[in-house]
């Protein structure tokens, strides 16, 4: 008997449904807020106001493109955790509602062990057990995949997620938000050894990036004469701006190479302690043309198998929710209409 489900992403400020069918993927719909840019980050209330929105055109997209009727419906997943309660809260319930209209299971997925299962929709697949470099705009993880459901965290940041690091560092320049995909651009035509920011020393698989960042806004301040917190700062608010109108692709290089060696540094570390040569990335920032270009090179030069997923199943995605709750499914791993999503959730809940 095939298996058909539904799955819906609310965790933060995209809005996405997806079916998927025995593990294949038939629509991944997703409307992004762009109400947030002019905030700077985004807004949590108007976040879930926008879900509202588009939450019932978006599910409606997702099923008439998969070619699915309602009563095929298997099962609905929704993300249960982690996130932003009020923008979680909408997905729920919409979930709720149509498992109990349909007379269906809910299933509760982890977002996080999705972004990293996002990994088994590609072609060819990694072969279990993989090691998972989770990089967004709110986690930075090191996952040990075992098995679909079977994951152990390795390392994770103590500060700051990745994306935060290159949305903030972009604020710092005085780039709109979400900076990340700006240096991104701006890199590409760069030199990348030009400013060296400081590599953290953080014990084990951990990361941490808050360092890097108050020192990249010295260095900034100073107009790039020093990197370290003065009283009286070495340059004028005038000198500061001539020295990023004039540096930019050279301080857009510099900072994304230092954040790109704190991942793969402990990356390389993970794979040291584990034996596991099957790699992935995951989340938003495995777009990032730097991280992807040095990610690839070390698995050539270390032997490693590597993955990325598509860019669409890498920021998020209800696909990612979809495969998850499939393999949840087979488990009849359920939760009951009562089951209420939750901000912050440790992985094993
Ligand atoms: O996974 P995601 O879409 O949402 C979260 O769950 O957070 O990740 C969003 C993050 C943002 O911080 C964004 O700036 C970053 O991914 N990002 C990038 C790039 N594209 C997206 N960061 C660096 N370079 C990129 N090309
Ligand atoms: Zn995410």
């Amino acid at each position: 008997m095939s298996v058909t489900i539904l799955a819906i992403e609310s965790s933060c400020d995209e809005t996405s449904a997806a079916v998927c069918r025995d593990g294949i993927i038939l629509s991944n719909e997703i409307a992004t807020q762009i109400v947030h840019e002019q905030y700077g980050g985004v807004v949590p209330e108007l976040a879930g106001r926008a879900h509202m929105e588009h939450i019932v055109p978006v599910v409606d997209a997702a099923i008439k493109k998969a070619g699915v009727d309602l009563q095929e419906l298997n099962a609905v997943g929704f993300t249960q955790a982690p996130g932003l309660i009020g923008s979680l809260l909408v997905g729920a319930q919409f979930a709720k509602s149509m498992a109990l209209a349909l007379g269906r299971p809910l299933i509760g997925v982890h977002h996080m062990q999705a972004h990293v299962l996002a990994n088994l929709i590609g072609d060819p697949a990694p072969e279990f057990p993989f090691l998972c470099l989770t990089v967004s705009g709110g986690h930075t993880q090191i996952v040990l995949c075992k098995s679909p459901l079977d994951m152990q965290v390795l390392g994770e940041t103590i500060d700051d997620a990745a994306g935060e690091a290159f949305d903030k560092a972009a604020k710092i320049l005085g780039l709109p938000y979400p900076g990340g995909p700006l240096i991104d651009r701006y890199a590409s035509q760069g030199n990348p050894d030009r400013f060296q920011f400081p590599e953290p020393q953080i014990p084990d698989l951990n990361f941490s990036f808050s360092g890097v960042k108050t020192s990249f806004l010295y260095f900034l301040k100073n107009a790039g004469k020093s990197l370290v917190y003065k009283e009286q700062f070495l340059a004028s608010e005038a000198e500061r701006q001539q020295f990023i109108a004039d540096n930019l692709p050279d301080i857009c290089a510099s900072i994304q190479s230092r954040i790109v060696s704190i991942l793969l540094h402990k990356l390389k570390k993970a794979v040291q302690l584990t034996g596991v040569k099957q790699v992935c990335l995951a989340g938003g920032v495995s777009a990032n043309s730097g991280l992807r270009k040095a990610f690839l090179e070390m698995g050539v030069r270390h032997h490693w198998k590597t993955y990325i997923p598509d860019f669409a199943y890498c920021t998020d995605n209800a696909a990612m929710i979809a495969l998850t709750a499939y393999h949840k499914y087979l488990k009849q791993d359920f939760v009951s209409l009562d089951a209420v999503p939750t901000a912050r959730s440790s992985w094993d809940s």
